[in-house]
């Protein structure tokens, strides 16, 4: 039988009166789409109630345009990887083993692909049991799995202010209750989380665990001390309390003093580790690892069964053969050039474009520079008049849970070149400008002047602006 073509079929589904046959579905869709909420509304699950949109995601739609000079992605510039070692690597995997790269693989991930995490982890002194390990789908699912496995709704976790946005969508869908200690320039105020745990204890609250990125932080940039290290893995232990330490930039260091990940200080037994290939290779292959206590892994194991079976294989195969060539340290190398590069161009063209009252830290590797406004400034707001300029970046508010955090900003410099750095801060400058000589014009007071022409260009300028003390 001839199949109709497209159109006079679809001619003939509009001229039809017979009301048994379906409209076509972009006519269903958009006549229903209303009642469609309220009928399926009562379907929820509870906790959708508090599931929360991940505010990076929701801005990828409107940085993909090209016109758009995106300081919001996490993203790593993948355009570095050399074309003919990916053809290279991928051709070997279809002439060696194209059957077992295209089969399901074992949940807790390939022993060759552990010996990579292995080497890694390895480079940042850590040694842990290859049978402690479990290769994820990258490092946001095993942020997923872990909370799957430990939390019950009501249960309070423990987290930096500002924390990464992508784990705020996980505490809220998991309906934890979060509890977020302040940082400074040396990462979390640990000194903090004594009293913390003290008044969850008069409440009858023992928190499940502290999520923290210690290493060049994401979204604040900052790195915990060694001393505050050293003292959360002490607490870890005296309160039998777990912390997750989140680390996919561990490796990406571009000044400083390398310090000891809060796993090694505690050699396992507290500390539940989260790695990923994402920000040292690729964040395409999905590819993530959590390290944790033997017992804690079993539940993770179950949890990610029932989740996604096993990590792709394929991608497995891949990251095999690119550490088969011995140059994955290579690669960090060139990465750390670029980034450091970037950084500093960004560090500049802050110091140029922003007001004198911003202030913003110096991270000493990462991917990202958290800078805070006068309080008036709502960077919400601020992000819709950007992106009419066509420049974006993550609003602070997205770091925090209770709403704090309206007036920083994160600001990515791996993934643009260094003039869409300069340019693109250029362009957020600009409509901080205009908000700072708005909020003078209405309130008579006299806006600060730029920065070129300040006495001091930039001398003052905090790295962090601390708790406490009153923003302009
Ligand atoms: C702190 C942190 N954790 C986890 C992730 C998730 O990374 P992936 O799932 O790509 O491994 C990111 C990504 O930006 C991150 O910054």
């Amino acid at each position: 039988m001839r199949k109709p073509n497209l159109p006079s079929a679809v001619a003939s589904i509009r001229h039809t009166s017979d009301m048994s046959e379906p409209p076509p579905p972009h006519r269903r869709r958009a006549h229903t789409r209303s009642r469609d909420l309220e009928r399926y509304a009562g379907l929820f699950a509870g906790r959708t109630r508090v599931m929360r949109s991940s505010a990076m995601r929701d801005l990828m739609a409107v940085t993909a345009r090209p016109e758009v000079i995106s300081l919001a992605g996490g993203l790593p510039d993948t355009s570095t990887f050399p074309p003919k070692s990916f053809a290279a690597q991928m051709t070997r995997i279809a002439q060696a083993s194209t059957a077992e790269a295209l089969q399901y693989g074992p949940t807790e991930g390939f022993e060759e692909t552990k010996d990579c995490i292995l080497q890694v982890m390895g480079a940042e002194g850590m040694l842990p049991e290859s049978d402690d390990i479990i290769v994820t789908t990258g490092g946001q699912q095993a942020i997923d799995l872990i909370c799957k496995t430990l939390l019950d709704p009501g249960d309070v976790v423990i987290c930096e202010a500002p924390t990464y946005p992508g784990a705020v969508p996980v505490f809220c869908s998991y309906q934890a209750e979060v509890v977020q200690i302040e940082c400074d320039e040396d990462g979390m105020r640990v000194e903090e989380l004594e009293g913390v745990l003290g008044r969850l204890a008069d409440e009858g609250k023992r928190p499940k665990f502290v999520y923290s990125v210690p290493s060049f932080q994401n979204p604040a940039g900052v790195t915990m001390s060694f001393e505050r290290r050293r003292r959360l893995v002490e607490l870890a232990r005296s309160h039998e309390l777990l912390v997750v330490e989140d680390s996919p930039y561990g490796l990406l260091r571009y000044g400083g003093e390398a310090l000891p990940p809060l796993y090694q200080l505690d050699g396992g037994d507290y500390v539940i580790y989260v790695g990923t290939f994402s920000k040292i290779f690729s964040p395409g292959i999905r590819l993530g690892w959590a390290v944790a206590p033997p017992p804690v892994m079993q539940k993770i194991v179950l949890g990610k069964q029932a989740a996604d079976l096993c990590t792709s294989t394929l991608t497995q195969f891949f990251v095999r053969e690119y550490f088969a060539e011995g140059l994955w340290q290579n690669y960090i190398e060139d990465l750390i050039e670029i980034y450091r590069r970037r950084r500093d161009v960004m560090l500049e063209a802050l110091g140029k474009h922003f007001p004198p009252q911003a202030t913003w830290t110096e991270p000493e590797g990462g991917l990202f520079i958290w800078a805070t406004l006068p309080e008036y400034i709502d960077t919400s707001d601020l992000l819709a008049k950007a992106l009419r300029d066509n420049v974006a970046f993550v609003p602070g508010q997205a770091a925090y849970i209770d709403g704090r955090g309206r007036n920083s900003m994160r600001l990515n410099f791996s993934g643009v070149s260094d003039d869409e750095i300069r340019e693109g801060i250029r362009r957020i400058g600009k409509v901080i400008g205009e908000q700072v000589d708005l909020y003078g014009a209405l309130t008579g007071e006299v806006p600060a002047a730029p920065r070129d022409e300040a006495a001091d260009p930039g001398g003052d300028v905090l790295p962090f602006r601390k708790t406490g003390e009153a923003g302009q």
